[in-house]
């Protein structure tokens, strides 16, 4: 196992069962509402999976281990990222943050022993997207935005990585159901074409 990995689970005990397990490094690092989070988000996308005719064990476990960088110091993602052989992108380079995606992905691998290259791909562009995505790819996607909280939205707040009125409207009582109604976001082609759709429903909830 990668030294940087092994360091972020040491003295922790691990079961092998990753709803379990999840569970428990998060909240050894302080990070028990991504748990709680995590939690959501595996079954939101298990039932998405099992409505649109996706893996659900694949989309479960995708969601569980979705946010599990959440372990690696905020102040070093670019650090931990390089170590890993990862090339950064100037946009992330830019907003750190959005190396968390593919930093889960590979703490999916190194400390959940995952394998499977769809539920890698799912976890590791959770927050943007990507070209081309897979049925899997944008049902994790999907169900990471359905099952956003308010904890998540508060820290979105305070991050400043989203824009206030958008976190207003996610913390809306009906306003996961409405997106979870939506099949039109699942059938979107592409991230430009998912967030015209979403945003489009921020618009409406906005007005109102
Ligand atoms: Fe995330
Ligand atoms: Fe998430």
């Amino acid at each position: 196992m990668d030294a940087l990995c092994a360091a972020l689970i040491a003295g922790i005990p691990l079961t092998g069962e990753i709803p379990a397990d999840v569970t428990t490094v998060l909240a050894r690092h302080g990070c028990a509402a991504t748990g709680k989070h995590s939690m959501a988000v595996a079954a939101e996308a298990q039932r998405l999976a099992v409505h649109f005719g996706g893996n659900a064990h694949q989309a479960e476990t995708a969601g569980w281990l979705h946010d599990i960088s959440a372990i690696v110091p905020a102040a070093q993602r670019i650090e931990y990222t390089q170590q890993w052989g990862i090339a950064v992108f100037p946009e992330e380079a830019a907003a750190p943050m959005l190396l968390h995606q593919r930093q889960s992905a590979v703490l999916a691998a190194e400390l959940f022993g995952v394998s499977d290259a769809a539920v890698l791909s799912a976890i590791g562009c959770h927050t943007t997207l990507k070209a081309s995505p897979t049925t899997l790819d944008k049902i994790v996607f999907l169900a990471d935005k359905v099952a956003w909280d308010g904890v998540a939205a508060r820290h979105l707040i305070r991050t400043r990585s989203c824009g206030r009125s958008r976190c207003r409207w996610m913390r809306r009582a009906g306003a996961t159901s409405t997106i979870s109604g939506c099949a039109a976001l699942l059938c979107s082609p592409s991230i430009r074409g998912s967030w015209r759709l979403i945003t489009s429903f921020l618009i409406t909830w906005e007005g109102e």
